[in-house]
């Protein structure tokens, strides 16, 4: 129960990695507020298992595109729980894929509003908050590759490297104020997103593997747990890598 009392907010939160974040979260002791774009039967389902963790929860809805929805998400969840402690951004969206020559800008603008501002929303609108309690942890999903990018995801690579750098510049502006903000740069984990690129692409990379399968989303989560936690004081600005040895360093 390392978060036991916390409260969090994950942003993206109904299905996939940021699912099973909340998950743990809940199982660790932590309020979950988790919001997401749609997904009614999803989100009803996660508030009864998160409920049934005798930990509180709320569902909200939330366009990660527009600040005024982010923003609005981040009172609702002040006003339920009365203050976060930990903020999850967590949503993202990729492509098909295409080489750069053939970009479709409108996919390159979605790619990186989600993916990208998404993230920057999230920080703007929480940071206030923790800055006046002095307390916070905040953990945004990148990618594995933000550092071993692929051809034909120029700008899904490219967002989440922004990602990357973003958290390493924010983490120096509120580390002496108590809030750690650091990164999960997930390699290929079995979610609706991992097939995305195609089943040869993705058969392909995953024999490639050291670990030789993708990750489960419960194994990339333990690694929010530990960033939320007091155990991670220390880390600031960091990208932690649960990726089946992908990318070693
Ligand atoms: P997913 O597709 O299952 O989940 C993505 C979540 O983001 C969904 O809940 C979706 O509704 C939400 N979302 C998308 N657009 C949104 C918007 N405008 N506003 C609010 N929420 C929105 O995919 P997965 O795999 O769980 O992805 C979670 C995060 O992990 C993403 O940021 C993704 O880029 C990242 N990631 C995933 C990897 C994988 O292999 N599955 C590998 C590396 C990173």
């Amino acid at each position: 129960m390392i978060l036991k009392g916390r409260n969090a907010l994950v942003i993206g939160g109904a299905v996939g990695i940021g699912r099973a974040v909340c998950t743990a979260f809940a199982e660790a002791g932590a309020n979950v507020a988790f919001a997401d774009l749609g997904k009614p039967d999803d989100k009803a389902s996660l508030l009864a298992e998160l409920r049934a963790k005798s930990v509180d929860a709320v569902a909200l809805d939330v366009d990660v595109t527009d600040e005024i929805s982010v923003a609005e998400t981040v009172r609702r969840t002040l006003e339920r729980f009365g203050h976060i402690d930990i903020l999850v951004n967590n949503a993202g969206i990729t492509s098909s894929g295409a080489p750069i020559h053939r970009q479709d800008w409108d996919v390159w603008s979605a790619i990186f509003d989600v993916n990208l501002k998404g993230v920057a929303y999230g920080m703007k609108h929480v940071i206030p908050h923790m800055l006046e309690r002095g307390y916070g942890r905040i953990i945004n999903t990148s990618s594995q590759l933000a550092h071993k990018p692929v051809g034909n995801h120029g700008a899904y690579c490219a967002s989440k490297a922004a990602v990357t750098a973003l958290t390493a510049s924010v983490a120096q502006e509120v580390a002496s104020a108590g809030i750690t903000v650091n990164c999960v740069c997930p390699g290929m984990t079995n979610t609706a997103m991992l097939w995305v690129g195609g089943a040869e692409f993705v058969n392909a990379k995953l024999a490639a593997l050291p670990i030789g399968r993708a990750g489960e989303p419960d194994e990339v989560a333990s690694a929010y747990v530990y960033l939320a936690s007091d155990l991670a004081g220390f880390f600031v600005g960091q990208s932690i890598s649960p990726n089946g040895g992908d990318v070693m360093w």
